[in-house]
């Protein structure tokens, strides 16, 4: 099939920047009830800043005002063990203790915090085997393994744990067709593919993957619509234009991808309108959604975008920043 084919006709489609920002400001009304988590559930406020914050910081719209607020909301939610929940008193978990650092980078206010305990918390979750378990409860799976890794490094903490252990575990989730499942023998996942090769990518060990062999399989999950899939046989979908672009981009196999199609399936998921981005042309937008396909649009250079970092997933100047010893 010519790359052609894949992009439909929606070369037209303007980016409106001003209906998003209203879209994402709009979800962020106040702190309380329907706040942060007037846009998904109560567990998942923490999550929710993070997209809609790392929205907002992409398009260069992130502003001064409510920045007070959320870094108190933030601090409020970390816990004595030095982890953070999903929202003020829940128990701690390894995924919102990352997307807390990420939030508070993206404000400029990675010093509200107490950086140690937060590492301590996070170092306490590897297990014997190297992989890590994303609560006390002791689920494992390669999201916490990468996110474990993804904040130990910001924080320049990766002493506190054992790299080889966690590289060993990351290698044993990889499959024949070159690509990861979230844990060992479990079938191949874009995301979970994601995490795995930014994890590798985090230890330096990136180079002991076969690059042509996941760049061809990742590759492959670039559907007639443009769009992406994250397994084969399923529809594409938004939010696996960042799993799948960033990883290829870890892997320098980003010119395997067809840009310009891919580029089309997100305007055609974007509400011209009202703002917004959905999983799929017509359905409904959300901040998810929203966040994974101005990343994809980050990635791909367009629209005058902050540039994403496609490791860590906030802007490479947020990086730079707070975090130099990443780049160094
Ligand atoms: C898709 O799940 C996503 C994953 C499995 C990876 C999630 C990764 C993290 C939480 C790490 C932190 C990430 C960032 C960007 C900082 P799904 O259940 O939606 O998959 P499905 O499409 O198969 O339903
Ligand atoms: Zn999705």
């Amino acid at each position: 099939m010519e790359a052609s084919d894949k992009s439909g006709d929606s070369q037209d489609i303007p980016f409106t920047p001003e209906k998003h920002t209203s879209y994402l400001l709009a979800l962020d009304k106040s702190l309380d009830s329907d706040a942060i988590g007037h846009y998904t559930n109560e567990h998942l406020k923490l999550p929710g800043a993070y997209w809609c914050i790392g929205s907002l910081k992409l398009l260069n719209a992130l502003t001064e005002e409510r920045k007070k607020e959320i870094t108190l909301f933030i601090k409020g939610c970390q816990q004595e063990c030095g982890g953070f929940g999903g929202n003020v008193k829940h128990d701690p978990h390894v995924v919102t203790t990352l997307y807390a650092l990420l939030i508070l980078s993206m404000f400029d206010e990675v010093d509200a915090i107490d950086k140690d305990r937060m590492a301590t918390f996070i170092a306490s979750h590897q297990k014997e085997d190297g992989s890590f378990k994303g609560d006390y409860a002791g689920e494992v799976d390669t999201r916490f393994s990468y996110s474990a890794l993804s904040c130990l490094k910001l924080l320049n903490r990766l002493d506190l744990i054992n790299q080889e252990k966690a590289r060993d575990f990351i290698l044993s989730c990889l499959n024949i067709d070159g690509a990861f499942g979230g844990v060992p023998g479990a079938e191949s996942h874009a995301a979970y593919t994601f995490c795995s090769i930014g994890a590798l990518k985090i230890l330096g060990d990136e180079d002991l993957i076969d690059r042509d062999k996941l760049g061809s399989w990742l590759a492959k999950r670039q559907t007639i619509q443009g769009g992406f899939n994250g397994r084969p046989e399923k529809l594409p979908d938004v939010c696996y234009s960042w799993w799948i672009l960033s990883t290829c981009f870890m892997i320098d196999r980003q010119d395997w991808i067809d840009f310009k199609a891919l580029k089309e399936y997100v305007m055609r998921c974007s509400d011209v309108e009202s703002g917004g981005i959905s999983d799929r042309p017509g359905n409904e937008v959300d901040v998810f959604h929203t966040f994974f396909g101005l990343t994809a649009l980050s990635m791909m250079d367009q629209y005058g975008l902050e540039k994403i970092d496609h490791v860590y997933a906030i802007p490479v100047s947020t990086i730079k920043r707070h975090f130099p010893h990443v780049y160094q």
